[in-house]
């Protein structure tokens, strides 16, 4: 299969690109990249560098818009700098890449991912682990994207608290209604949400096994996880892990039975004190078709499994 990640990477985005890269089953054809843990820049230079560490300094990298769609500007707040560094790897030493982002205009990286949906169709999955802010101008460029692309998404909360507000998880947060144009296009949309990604924990056991490899890989990979087990040590300690949200996502993207879902028709409150819930669009309530499906239940034995097995393999080259 085809795969587009939509990226604000972040530590945990780092660790999906590294799935991907671990999955026989992916051709990772191009990443665009989102604001969010950092910004558009730093995570793009963190996307291109993991790409060329990992053995893939062909997959073109696109930068996308750099901000909210209703402001225009963006500062990395406190709580993202503490979890995933200043520098979005927890400081974990990697070589810069040898090239850079295929785009001076962000609005490339939003064509990108049109003339992609409209080239592979089915063959092709989006995951987006940030912000939904390049997926809803990319509905709003070309009406015909909701109805073609196959979409999986790290983000919001149905049936457990948020975590940057209670209602509200970091990646819808930061765009509320470009994530509410998303869920309300009727667009092929798997919600990987922290329902499912607080149940998938790593913990330094794991990171151990990758600093054995003894490649520069493998000690990046646990270098960079340590400090974001770290930060979750601090700022949930009755997990006993760091949540594996990012790469859940493209798990689910390879193999939807990891998980199980209900059908549901879904929106995200944009306005009010709830701003940012994703709920049930009680004005869908009795259609007979639902659009979305969100994630309840994982199977974690499996997906961690999976997550070592590929990862691993990956790093061990
Ligand atoms: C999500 O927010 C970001 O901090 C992570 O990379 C993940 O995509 C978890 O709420
Ligand atoms: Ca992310």
């Amino acid at each position: 299969m085809k795969m587009i990640l939509d990226l604000d990477t972040g530590i945990d985005d780092a660790l999906a690109i590294a799935y991907a890269a671990g999955s026989p089953e992916v051709d990772l054809i191009g990443v665009t990249g989102t604001y969010g843990n950092v910004l558009v820049e730093t995570g793009v230079r963190n996307a291109l560098s993991v790409l060329e560490l990992l053995g893939l300094p062909e997959v073109p990298v696109y930068s996308g818009i750099p901000h909210a769609s209703t402001k225009d500007g963006f500062e990395v707040l406190e709580i993202s700098a503490f979890i995933h560094g200043e520098d979005g790897i927890g400081g974990a030493p990697v070589a810069e890449a040898s090239r850079t982002v295929e785009n001076s205009d962000s609005g490339d990286a939003v064509q990108f991912l049109i003339d992609s949906v409209k080239e592979h169709g089915d063959d092709l999955v989006i995951v987006a682990t940030g912000p939904m802010t390049n997926l809803a101008a990319a509905i709003e460029k070309d009406p015909s994207f909701a109805d073609n692309a196959r979409i999986v998404i790290m983000g919001g909360a149905l049936t457990v608290p948020g975590n940057v507000a209670p209602w509200a998880e970091a990646n819808i947060n930061q765009d509320p209604d470009a994530a509410d144009k998303l869920f309300r296009s009727g667009a092929d949309v798997t919600m990987i949400g922290l329902d499912v990604t607080l149940q998938t924990l790593l913990t330094y056991e794991e990171t151990k096994k990758w600093r054995e490899l003894g490649t520069e890989a493998g000690t990046f990979l646990a270098d960079m996880t340590d400090y974001y087990i770290r930060a979750y040590d601090t700022t949930a300690p009755h997990l006993g892990g760091c949540g594996l949200h990012d790469p859940l996502a493209v798990a689910v993207a390879v193999d939807p039975s990891l998980v199980t879902c209900l059908d549901i028709s879904m929106k995200v409150d944009t306005e009010g004190a709830t701003r940012g819930r994703t709920i049930a669009d009680e004005t869908k309530l009795n259609d007979p078709v639902k659009t979305m499906k969100v994630a309840v239940g994982v199977d974690v034995e499996r997906f961690l499994s999976e997550f070592m097995g590929r990862i691993s393999s990956r790093a061990a080259k």
